[in-house]
């Protein structure tokens, strides 16, 4: 689908009434030879300034497919994206030439992918892959460029920055490693930073160290952040506000301690039950049973009914619109009010 092409970009600084990125009623589908993957139904969700929005749901919901439809870089074809805009200050994205867009992308919205070792490229050292993005989009010598990197690798900690420069991706550990894609990701200072399951190859340990630099990163320079995850356990700390997906729908959004509290949906529900406490330790985790639904085949009305402990005749015949619970919250589920009442039906 070709549409007008627009090379106008957002100006750089004040925002208006716009959120500096608002994702609105995305659908993404995969065109493939069993049929149509509808990865993406219809998700919105707004970020602003020094906000973190957690992206949160199961592997295969849609998380990365709306991440890389932000970025530019899903495959088009097989993708199609039949409907939808992803306004950057107000501009939609999907609009844009390509020129236009390859000034946005890495420059004003960067990403962290979730594997370093494979986005970083072995034959190079980690200073000379940090230094280009200066030198390809600053046009800074070598020299200032190292410089820079240096400087970045000390700005992520990384320890003797400028004995460590001159090594390659392999003589680093994987948590460093994911420092240096952070570094690179935010060489240029971009506004909207998404970090696409940062810490999931990462030990415990490592994961709450890396969480608590990039809330640190965010906090000086005013990024807004989304962070994809599936472990409700890391965001809780960083996380402004929550938007849980599943089958390519936000099926509900809040406040981050609202949904600690009181998760208003009933997956959302089974997802905080299934977090490992340590008090329980040897208990049985409540686990949400079932699978994923086939993408190619949604479940008729609403997506999660197969495996929801809540579910009425309706809610196979008639698919729940985004209930708003208060200003700053919503609920995919006709039974919302029962959700929160922690009652089981
Ligand atoms: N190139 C592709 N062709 C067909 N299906 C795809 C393609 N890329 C992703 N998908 C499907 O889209 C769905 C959502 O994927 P993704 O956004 O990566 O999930 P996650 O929430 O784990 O990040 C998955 O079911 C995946 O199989
Ligand atoms: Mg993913």
């Amino acid at each position: 689908m070709k549409k007008t092409s627009t090379d106008v970009l957002p100006a750089e600084g004040g925002l208006g009434n716009e959120p500096l990125l608002a994702v609105d009623d995305l659908h993404v589908e995969f065109r493939t030879r069993q049929g149509a993957v509808r990865a993406v139904n219809g998700v919105s969700y707004t970020v602003n300034p020094g906000e973190t929005l957690a992206v949160l749901g199961e592997s295969g919901s849609g998380k990365s497919v709306t991440a890389q439809a932000i970025m530019g870089i899903l495959d088009m074809p097989p993708a199609v994206i039949p409907k939808g805009e992803i306004r950057f200050k107000g501009t939609d994205l999907l609009k844009l030439s390509d020129d236009a867009r390859t000034q946005v992308r890495g420059q004003r919205i960067a990403m962290v992918f979730q594997d370093a070792l494979s986005a970083l490229n072995p034959v190079f050292t980690v200073g000379w892959q940090i230094s280009e993005m200066f030198r390809v989009h600053r046009g800074m010598s070598k020299r200032d460029g190292m410089n820079k990197a240096i400087e970045l690798m000390d700005k992520v900690r990384i320890p003797a920055a400028r004995q460590r420069v001159n090594d390659y991706p392999h003589q680093f550990s994987g948590g460093m490693r994911q420092r240096i894609m952070i570094a690179m990701s935010i060489a240029l200072d971009p506004e909207v930073l998404i970090a696409d399951e940062p810490t999931t190859a990462l030990d415990v340990t490592v994961q709450a160290q890396i969480m608590e630099l990039l809330a640190e990163l965010q906090r000086e320079s005013q990024m807004g952040m989304i962070l994809i995850t599936h472990d409700l356990g890391v965001v809780a700390d960083v996380a402004d506000k929550i938007s849980v997906m599943y089958a390519g729908r936000i099926v509900e959004n809040a406040p981050v301690h609202d949904i600690y509290r009181s998760p208003g949906h009933p997956y959302t529900k089974g997802l905080l039950e299934s977090i490992p406490r340590v008090d329980l330790k040897g208990q049985d985790l409540y686990a949400i049973k079932g699978l994923p639904p086939n993408l190619l085949d949604l479940p008729s009305g609403c997506a999660f009914n197969p495996r929801c402990p809540y579910r009425q005749d309706n809610c196979v015949t008639a698919a729940p619109q985004l209930y708003e619970i208060s200003g700053t919250r919503g609920s995919a589920c006709h039974y919302w009010r029962e959700v929160l009442d922690g009652e089981r039906q």
